[in-house]
C-alpha cells in the first residue's frame, strides 16, 4: 500500500472510477493524487475551479486521469450534474468519497446562527445530495461504494464543537442506515472517523477559526488518503486510522465521565 507523497509504479489491475467530493485541498486532493497515481479515474469535485486545473496539470502524466466538476454539494442539481458528467466521460461511476466538509469551533448558544447553518449544510446535507446523486448511477451497474468522511467528534462529541460534532453524528448515522438498506443492491458503505489532520480545515474553520485542538497529535491528509484507497479494494465498515483515535472512540464509550475531564482540557476555552 502506499502512504504519503509515494506515487505508485504500476497501475491498479482493476481501475475504479471514483468521485471525490473536496478534492481541491487536505485530505480530498490527496485521496486524488494517490487515486490517480494508481491508475483509478478520478471525478474531482470543489468549488474552487482554479485548484480544480492544478490538480489536472499535476495528474496530466499519471495512469489515471482526473476530471474537474466545478459543483456545491449543497446545491442538488449541481451534484447531479457532476454524476451525468462524469458517467458521460468514464461511463460509470463505482466509488463516491464523499468528503467535502466544514468545522466550527466556538459556544453553540453564542455562535451565528448562520456558520451553524452553513456546516449542517456542507456535513449533512452536502453529503445527503452526493449520496442522493451517485446512488441511481451505482445501481445501473448493480454495485457500487460509498465512502463518507466522518470524524472521530461524531462518536465522541467534544465541547465548543456541538454543531460540527452532530453533523458528523448525523454522517455516521447515515452511513449505518444506508449499509444495511443498499447491501441487497451491491452497493457498499464505509465510514471513517478521521482523527486530527494538518490541512487547511482549522484555518476555514468558522467561529474560533485557526484554533486546534494543540494537545492532540496531527497526521498527513497522504496517511488518509492511502487508508481511504485501501478502503477501497477491501470495503471495510468502519475505519479509525491511528491508535491513538481509537483509544480516544473506545474511551468515549467504557469511561465517559473521565472523557468528559480529558475534552474539556483538550477542547475547552
Ligand atoms: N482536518 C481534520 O482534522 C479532520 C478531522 C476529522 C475529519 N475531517 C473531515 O475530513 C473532510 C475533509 O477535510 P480536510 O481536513 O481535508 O479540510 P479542507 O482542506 O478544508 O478540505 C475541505 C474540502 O471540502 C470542500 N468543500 C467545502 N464546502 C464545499 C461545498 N459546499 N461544495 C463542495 N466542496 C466543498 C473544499 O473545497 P472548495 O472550498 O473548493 O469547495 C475542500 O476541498 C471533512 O469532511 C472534515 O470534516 C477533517
Amino acid at each position: 500500500m502506499l502512504i504519503g507523497t509515494e506515487r505508485s509504479a504500476s497501475p491498479v489491475q482493476n481501475p475504479k472510477v471514483i468521485m471525490i467530493t473536496g478534492a481541491t485541498s487536505g485530505i480530498g486532493r490527496a485521496t486524488a493524487l494517490l487515486a490517480a497515481s494508481l491508475g483509478h479515474q478520478v471525478a474531482a469535485v470543489g468549488r474552487r475551479s482554479e485548484r480544480l486545473e492544478a490538480l489536472v496539470t499535476e495528474t496530466k502524466d499519471m495512469f489515471g486521469t482526473v476530471l474537474p466538476l466545478t459543483a456545491d454539494v449543497t446545491m442538488p442539481e449541481q451534484m447531479q450534474k457532476a454524476v451525468a458528467l462524469t458517467l458521460a466521460e468514464f461511463n460509470r461511476l463505482d466509488v463516491l468519497v464523499a468528503n467535502a466538509g466544514l468545522g466550527h469551533r466556538g459556544s453553540l448558544v453564542d455562535s451565528e446562527w448562520s456558520d451553524l447553518e452553513a456546516v449542517l449544510r456542507i456535513n449533512i446535507d452536502g453529503v445527503l445530495h452526493s449520496i442522493r446523486a451517485c446512488v441511481p448511477a451505482m445501481r445501473a451497474t448493480q454495485r457500487g461504494h460509498i465512502i463518507t468522511i466522518s470524524s472521530i467528534l461524531g462518536p465522541v462529541p467534544a465541547p465548543y464543537a456541538a454543531i460540527y460534532s452532530a453533523s458528523k453524528a448525523a454522517v455516521d448515522s447515515i452511513a449505518q442506515s444506508l449499509r444495511i438498506e443498499l447491501k441487497n443492491e451491491n452497493i457498499w458503505v464505509t465510514n471513517f472517523w478521521v482523527g486530527q489532520t494538518h490541512t487547511e480545515f482549522a484555518e476555514k474553520r468558522l467561529g474560533q477559526s485557526g484554533k486546534v485542538a494543540s494537545r492532540f497529535p496531527t497526521m498527513t491528509p497522504e496517511r488518509v488518503a492511502g487508508q481511504i484507497v485501501r478502503a477501497i479494494e477491501r470495503r471495510p465498515r468502519t475505519v479509525v486510522i491511528r491508535p491513538i483515535d481509537r483509544f480516544f472512540v473506545l474511551g468515549g464509550r467504557l469511561f465517559p465521565r473521565l472523557m468528559e475531564r480529558i475534552l474539556l482540557k483538550v477542547y475547552g476555552n
